[in-house]
Parts: structure tokens; C-alpha cells; sequence
């Protein structure tokens, strides 16, 4: 359980512990984090960007390619990530970003290969917890996530983007798992364009010019009494655009979660309070959205930090769970207002091959038809005469 300065500290009414404020916890009180507030930085150019759409030297491995939902999450299988080239890695990016997470089982990858793989992707990016330099191990939750709520601000146990708080909070995370329980330890992941594209245009419009609080000082005090474990840093408020748009897909996605997010600048707290909840039960109810991964020794996820949101399932398991997570830096998030939603993209091409296709039969004039075809021949450009007689009917007036 938890070892928790509040359930020091009894009621005599209730018999229920009693919150202390964290200046008099002496645990937080006492905790003077030994680095300084990070200064923003320019990350090289997101890996994603150089490679091909396609994505042929991928998929030329022989990988096996199965997206889990419409929305999000793709499994890669006959597959080893410790033999992918640079130019793979690069199309493997682009796949992560536009699906989410991608999964994989049965790596052989070492902590110190998953270290060196993900340096292509950018610098290893270092959790305010962690200790090491390249990498923080990662153990799930066996935690009852309800009822340490009572006593602690932070919602350790629900969705978050990783360390969102951060002013270059990361572009990639990877997760290998190296010991696991035969049941429980689910992770489930949330794609934040589906998020974005599932609220109405009208709330699209107000949410896009709002800057959302994503702040470390809640974990910054938990951590230090659930976890026992004394920050890097100093805790800190940074205020990112509520919607960001992608740098390398040019999407819309939604940039607020439960885990780290507070409230919105520009609103007064009652409405900003209020959003906060909608957004909760937007979030929780978004199956059409979601994945979920039940997870085995060997498997690798490989997100999105930017365009999804995921949580630990909590779980009361007793055998071991324990998987390495390496992170790089991404940009400073941003908005551009011209960027569009998934949904809205996937409209305008699909508008603008119909009108493209209507174009073309346009150009089809009468006289150039051959007015006898034999039955299943082709009219000589390729287009078979089914083709041709649904062209002569649109352009002949009645
Ligand atoms: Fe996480």
C-alpha cells in the first residue's frame, strides 16, 4: 500500500485519515529538487518528416500490418525493431504518427539497443522521477487509484500524455516490457485527432483558441508522498494551446488530459472547471477512439505523445510488472489555425477526388464516344464501356 503522510493522521469524527497540506507534509516540505527549471529548446526535425508516404522499405521486411481500430493503434508482426535501418525507423515514425501507438511481440531488443534505437528519433528526454539518464523503468499500478484520490491531488491512475507539462514535452515514447503478470496491467491509449474530431464544429471553434494549464505541481507533491521518490525539478505551470496541430501529419489534436491538465487560461474557474469535466467524460467515453493492450514479455508500444493520450490500468496483481519507457524531446506545441482535423481532411479528399473524377467524365465530350463497344471491351483509354454508357447518359441532355 501506500505509504501515505495522510493516513498518519486520523480523524476523530470519521476515523478516516485527514489531508495535510503539503507544506506540513515533511516529506514534500523538506524536498529540495537538485536540478533547475528546464529552458525551452529547438529539437531537430521530427524523423517522420524524411520518410517515404508510403512507407515501401517498411513494409519490404515482409512486416505484417493490422490496425486493431478505425481510430487508433496498429500491430507491426514478422517484425524485429533491433534490425530496422534508419530509413525504416523514419517510415515507422510516420506509421506512429497517423496511427497512434503501434505494438509489436516477441523483440529482442536489450534496454541498451531500445536506448540507441530511439536516439534516431531525438535526445532521450529524462521523466522529473527519473533517475537514470536514458531510460525510466515503469511498473503499472496496484494501487486502489479511487480511494488514493481521497488523499492526494494528482489522478495518478488516469489518462495522461507523457509529462505534457514540460515546454518541449515528448514527440515519441516507447515502452518494453520485460516482466509482466498473466492477467491485469492492461495499458489503453486514447487518440487525441479522434477526440478533437468527435466534438461539434461549434465546440472545435471555441476550444482552438484556448490555451490549456498542464502542471507537474500536482504529481510533483504525490509522487514525493505515494512514490517516496524526490523530484528532479522544480514543479511548474506551462500553458499550451488546447488544441495543437501535428508537425508532421498537419492534423488538429486535442492537447488536454486528466492527468496533468488543470484548467484554461483564458476562462474564469467556474467555466474552466466545468470544461475540465466535460472533457473527462468526453475522454472516458470515447470507445470508438480507444485501444487497449493486454500486454506479454517482449511486446513494445511505440507512441504518439502528441496525438494520443494513455493510462496503466490499475489492477491488484501480485507477480511483477516492469517495462523499460524511453522518451525524446518534440517541439514546443503549437497551433496553427489553418491546420485541419482528421475528419475534415478525410472530407475534403474524398470531395476532392469525386470532383477530380467529375472533371475527367467532363472531358469526355459525345462526339468523342464510340458509339459501338462490344459488351466488356475497352473504349480504347482504358475506361471499360460500363464506363462509357454511364458518360454518354450524364452528358447527353434529355
Ligand atoms: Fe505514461
Amino acid at each position: 500500500m501506500a505509504h501515505l503522510e495522510s493516513r498518519k493522521h486520523i480523524s476523530p469524527d470519521s476515523g478516516f485519515p485527514i489531508t495535510i497540506h503539503p507544506h506540513f507534509n515533511a516529506k514534500i516540505k523538506e524536498h529540495i529538487p537538485p536540478e533547475a527549471i528546464r529552458s525551452e529548446i529547438t529539437p531537430s526535425k521530427d524523423r517522420a518528416s524524411f520518410a517515404d508516404p508510403e512507407k515501401k522499405a517498411l513494409f519490404a521486411t515482409g512486416a505484417k500490418r493490422t490496425d486493431l481500430t478505425e481510430s487508433i493503434g496498429t500491430i507491426l508482426e514478422n517484425i524485429q525493431l533491433s534490425q530496422l535501418t534508419p530509413q525504416q525507423l523514419d517510415e515507422l515514425a510516420l506509421l506512429v504518427s497517423e496511427r497512434g501507438v503501434v505494438f509489436f511481440r516477441n523483440q529482442d531488443l536489450t534496454t541498451a539497443g531500445q536506448e540507441a534505437l530511439f536516439e534516431h528519433y531525438g535526445t532521450l528526454d529524462r521523466h522529473p522521477a527519473q533517475k537514470t539518464q536514458r531510460h525510466v523503468i515503469i511498473k503499472g499500478s496496484t494501487e486502489d487509484h479511487r480511494e488514493i484520490a481521497s488523499y492526494t491531488p494528482w489522478p495518478s491512475g488516469d489518462f495522461h500524455a507523457d509529462t505534457s507539462f514540460e515546454l518541449n514535452p515528448p514527440s515519441y515514447s516507447l515502452l518494453r516490457m520485460e516482466e509482466h503478470p498473466p492477467v491485469g496491467g492492461d495499458t489503453a491509449w486514447v487518440s487525441q485527432y479522434g477526440l478533437y474530431d468527435a466534438l461539434s464544429e461549434h465546440m472545435q471553434r471555441f476550444v482552438d483558441g484556448l490555451h490549456a494549464v498542464h502542471t507537474s505541481r500536482l504529481q510533483y507533491d504525490t509522487i514525493l508522498d505515494l512514490w517516496g521518490v524526490g523530484p528532479n525539478r522544480p514543479p511548474i505551470d506551462t500553458h499550451h494551446p488546447a488544441v495543437r496541430t501535428h508537425p508532421v501529419t498537419g492534423l488538429k489534436a486535442l492537447n488536454v488530459n486528466p492527468g496533468f491538465v488543470t484548467g484554461f487560461a483564458e476562462l474564469k474557474k467556474r467555466e474552466s472547471d466545468k470544461l475540465l469535466d466535460f472533457f473527462d467524460l468526453h475522454l472516458h467515453s470515447a470507445d470508438d477512439h480507444a485501444v487497449r493492450w493486454k500486454w506479454d514479455v517482449g511486446n513494445v508500444a511505440l507512441w504518439d505523445n502528441r496525438a494520443t493520450v494513455h493510462r496503466v490500468i490499475p489492477g491488484s496483481y501480485e507477480a511483477p510488472r516492469r517495462g523499460i519507457r524511453t522518451t525524446v524531446f518534440g517541439e514546443k506545441p503549437y497551433f496553427d489555425p489553418k491546420s485541419e482535423s482528421r475528419d475534415g481532411r478525410a472530407r475534403r479528399l474524398k470531395a476532392e477526388a469525386a470532383a477530380a473524377a467529375a472533371n475527367d467524365n467532363d472531358k469526355v465530350g459525345v462526339a468523342d464516344v464510340p458509339t459501338k463497344i462490344a459488351p466488356g471491351s475497352e473504349s480504347g483509354d482504358g475506361r471499360t464501356d460500363a464506363t462509357v454508357e454511364i458518360v454518354k447518359e450524364a452528358d447527353v441532355p434529355a
